[in-house]
């Protein structure tokens, strides 16, 4: 598994209010995060600042050793590094699951799916690979884009609530997989409204104030 060793010093962000004020975080291949926090307490906002989908105001933000400042190519850094799981999928919906799952290969040269068998197999989405987007249930969608937030080997995943909209079987599925993505040495921050689901982390934040606090 390649290196993580993520770092944010003091980061804030403000809408048209302040939302993070001073944020402080260490992740590694060891991590296994989970932040709670009141709904508008800031946790997407974090999380897409870690993503590399939204900028930060202030403060320092250090990936593998590179300083993320505004001329970085973020697309890439993001490609080669992190898995980002929505609570709404973003999968393309009249595409079939397998073409939705091999999408981010087509921003490579390498064109290798390693681990793709055992991926469809933890996720039990084999018989789902030639059907369409559109025709599956919440369960199957968060499957399938849990596959292909895979597919491209990251270090990094990142969750904002991915089981959010699930029942308890697909939860079970997703939770297993995480498990072992975790085991595999990739580091996990997961958003959540859940105890049950934060039980399941080694560390657990909660967002307040604009500040995240570790749960003992
Ligand atoms: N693009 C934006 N423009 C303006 N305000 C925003 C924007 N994104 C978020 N905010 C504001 O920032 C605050 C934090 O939003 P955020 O979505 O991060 O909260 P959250 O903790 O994820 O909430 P939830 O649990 O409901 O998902 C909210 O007050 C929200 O209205
Ligand atoms: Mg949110």
């Amino acid at each position: 598994m390649k290196e993580l060793d993520l770092r944010l010093n003091h980061i804030t962000k403000s809408y048209n209010h302040p939302v993070l004020t001073d944020v402080n975080l260490h992740v590694t291949n060891s991590s296994y995060i989970t932040i709670l926090g009141k709904s508008g307490s800031g946790k997407s906002t974090l999380l897409n600042i870690l993503g590399l989908i939204e900028n930060f105001d202030y403060g320092e933000y250090i990936f593998n050793g590179t300083t993320i400042q505004k001329n970085l190519d973020y697309a890439r850094m993001r490609l080669e590094n992190i898995g980002f799981i929505y609570q709404s999928y973003n999968l393309i919906s009249t595409m079939t699951c397998l073409e939705n799952i091999l999408m981010p290969l087509t921003y490579r040269k390498k064109q290798t799916a390693k681990g793709l068998d055992e991926l469809i197999d933890l996720l039990q989405i084999g018989s789902l690979l030639n059907q369409r987007v559109n025709t599956l249930s919440g369960g199957e969608k968060q499957r399938v884009a849990i596959a292909r937030s895979l597919i491209l080997d990251p270090c990094l995943i990142l969750a904002d609530e991915p089981t959010g909209n699930l029942d308890s079987a697909n939860k079970q599925i997703i939770f297993d997989l995480l498990t072992k993505e975790h085991q595999k040495g990739r580091g996990i921050i997961l958003i959540t409204h859940d105890a049950y689901t934060a039980a399941q982390a080694v560390t657990t934040y909660t967002l307040e104030g604009g500040m995240l606090h570790e749960t003992v």
